[in-house]
């Protein structure tokens, strides 16, 4: 029996590249050899998103960014979250037994309060909906970006509260980040995250790829050591401190073999004005990643979305019953 591998992205805006390598494409290299799930999370990206057009076109959107980077949604259960309903009922049945402390350390609700924002009662409750989309289908291994760590930890806290209480029914899901792409940089050095306008877009135009690039800040204040030949006839060296951009250098690093991009690096640090021509290599290296994939999204016409989820709905819509009939039975609602 595969192993069941799980992820979801929520259609809250156009996915970048810190999307793709922290989650979406340790999905796909992963994908082939588990029983896997990619959902659409529409009902998580309701809790920051109130336009409908917009949320509709998102949706589209995703599921062609799926397509575009390799999946291949007949060997994927490919759903939209809302398209299963019972997501939300086992959600509700998860918030029955964790405590209100408890949500209160979730990161994203702690961030929003931080700022003095107020946060809504979907955001509050977000990592059980997380959690129930994760448990409804025995999902062993949820490959993710860093910053969702702590949510995977939260399925596992429900999986247990609710095992204590009604008899083991939810295994221990476990989140799979892979190294070095745990947090991808934006183009201010945090976090790259649609929330703080500092994304590269996965599938962007040249020209806005070019424009997120160039708008990567470099003057950091950072530096590297370096050593430099001092004498060639003695091979006497020192170490010195360069300029460094480590942002655009992890940035490239997605992008390039390290040791090419170190001898580009060591190359252009030498020179006065070392950036501009670093960060036109890096949007040529992202064209020639992403070139390929725009082909293949813009093959992908709206019924193809509609035909994928619908078949996508139909499969998780099975699994999932079936689950939430044990689910039912365990919590004393069936009445056989
Ligand atoms: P979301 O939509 O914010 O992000 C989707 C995925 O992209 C990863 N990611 C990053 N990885 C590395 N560096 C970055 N800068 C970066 N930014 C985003 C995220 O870690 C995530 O893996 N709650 C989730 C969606 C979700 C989900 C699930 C995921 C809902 N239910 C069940 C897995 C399983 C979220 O908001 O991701």
């Amino acid at each position: 029996m595969k192993k069941r591998l799980l992820t979801g992205l929520q259609p809250s805006g156009a996915l970048h590249i810190g999307n793709y390598f922290g989650a979406l494409k340790p999905f796909v290299d992963l994908y082939n050899d588990y029983d896997s799930h990619l959902m659409v999370v529409d009902l998580h990206a309701l809790t920051t998103l109130r336009d409908p057009q917009a949320l509709r076109e998102n949706i589209y959107s995703v599921v062609r960014d799926y397509i575009a980077v390799g999946v291949d949604p007949e060997k994927v259960i490919l759903f939209k979250q809302s398209d299963v309903p019972l997501h939300t009922e086992l959600a509700w049945i998860f918030e029955c037994l964790v405590t209100v402390p408890f949500l209160m350390q979730a990161h994203a609700y702690k961030d929003k309060v931080a700022k003095g924002l107020e946060a809504n009662a979907g955001l509050f409750n977000y990592p059980m909906l997380m959690a129930a989309d994760i448990l409804l289908y025995d999902a062993e291994v949820i490959p993710v970006g860093a910053d969702q760590k702590q949510h995977v930890e939260y399925a596992r806290e429900a999986a247990t509260k609710f095992n204590l209480a009604y008899g083991e029914t939810f295994g221990t899901p476990q989140e799979l980040i892979f190294e070095g792409v745990g947090i991808i940089p934006g183009t201010d050095g945090q976090k790259m995250s649609k929330s703080y306008k500092n994304t590269i877009p996965l599938f962007g135009t040249k020209d806005e790829i070019a424009k997120a690039v160039m708008s990567i800040v470099t003057d950091s204040g950072l530096t590297r050591d370096e050593t430099v030949n001092v004498s060639r006839a003695t091979g006497n060296t020192v170490v010195r401190s360069v300029p460094f951009a480590k942002n655009l250098y992890s940035i490239h690093t997605l992008f390039k073999m390290q040791d090419e991009q170190d001898k580009l690096f060591d190359f252009y640090m030498s020179h006065e004005n070392m950036y501009k021509p670093l960060k036109e290599t890096l949007i040529e290296d992202i064209e020639a990643c992403v070139a390929p994939m725009r082909e293949r999204r813009a093959s992908v016409i709206d019924s193809d979305v509609q035909a994928i989820l619908k078949k996508g709905a139909e499969q998780a819509q099975e699994r999932a019953a079936r689950k939430m009939e044990e689910i039912h039975k365990r919590i004393g609602v069936s009445l056989t």
